[in-house]
């Protein structure tokens, strides 16, 4: 098994709130760490110090052989590890294609001057999309007309397309219908057996226990366990979660 990340002794402080403490754990290549954990718990601080968005008061972050530590979200996001917000990275008022590419889109040049070329980002938005089992009805449409389902699998669609080794989800299903939370489990299987990394927030203890190879809990901005979902129940993850001492 190899491992892809390695996070080591992350704190974050705001002001005088100690968000994360002392956080470590590594994710191996196609499997699945769901980050478990209460509301204020530090997942999303976690997360974000991960993908660039914050930098940590302590600690650092490996990525195979990088630190990732200092960098940018750009420069996480171009080293292959693709981050799908609680609140949703997408341009509403963009198309799927333009979605797909948003930062890195593709252009022609026509008598010297550049221009945007969207059909053809449309086009392979379709056929990624289409790999993926995933049916847009209007693929011109921006995204702000899509259900929270479609628009949650143009995020991973782009976090495939840009073959991430890593994607890290927070909260993915927890705005979705339930045939729309299934479809987003099915993708991550499918994201599993292709070796990529996952990082798996959620709130929801099925998805938790479906999509798992192992589970961290976070409690109060530490880690107060760790199972693998064959080792233990929903019953020990709650009281985890609850910052029961063990
Ligand atoms: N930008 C910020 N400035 C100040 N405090 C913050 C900031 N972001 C998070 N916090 C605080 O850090 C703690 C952890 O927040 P975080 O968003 O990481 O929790 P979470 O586990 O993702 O919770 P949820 O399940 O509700 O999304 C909370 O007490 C929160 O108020
Ligand atoms: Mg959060």
């Amino acid at each position: 098994m190899t491992t892809i990340l390695k996070v080591d002794g992350l704190k974050k402080r705001f002001g005088g709130n100690e968000a994360v403490s002392n956080v470590s754990f590594d994710v191996n290549e196609g499997e699945c760490v769901v980050l478990a954990g209460d509301n204020g718990a530090g997942k999303s601080t976690v997360i974000k110090m991960i993908s660039g968005v914050y930098q940590p008061t302590a600690g650092q972050v490996h990525f195979n052989d990088t630190v990732l530590t200092g960098k940018s979200p750009e420069a996480v996001r171009s080293l292959g590890i693709e981050t799908i917000y609680q609140d949703l990275a997408l341009a509403d008022n963009l198309d799927p294609g333009l979605n797909l590419y948003l930062g890195r889109e593709k252009t022609r040049r026509i008598l010297g001057i550049s221009f945007l070329d969207r059909k053809e980002m449309q086009r392979n938005a379709v056929e990624v999309m289409k790999s993926l089992g995933i049916v847009v009805p209007d693929p011109s449409a921006p995204v702000r007309e899509m259900s929270g389902g479609q628009r949650q699998a143009i995020a991973i669609a782009r976090a495939i397309h840009w073959q991430a080794k890593l994607v890290i989800m927070d909260e993915p299903t927890a705005a979705l219908g339930v045939p729309e939370q299934r479809e987003v489990m099915a993708l991550i299987e499918r994201l599993k057996k292709k070796g990529v990394g996952i990082i798996l927030i959620s709130h929801n203890l099925p998805d938790i226990f479906a999509a798992a190879d192992r589970i961290i809990v976070l409690a109060r901005g530490v880690v107060a366990g760790e199972r693998k979902p064959s080792e233990t129940n929903d019953e020990e993850i709650v009281r985890m979660m609850m910052g029961a001492t063990l």
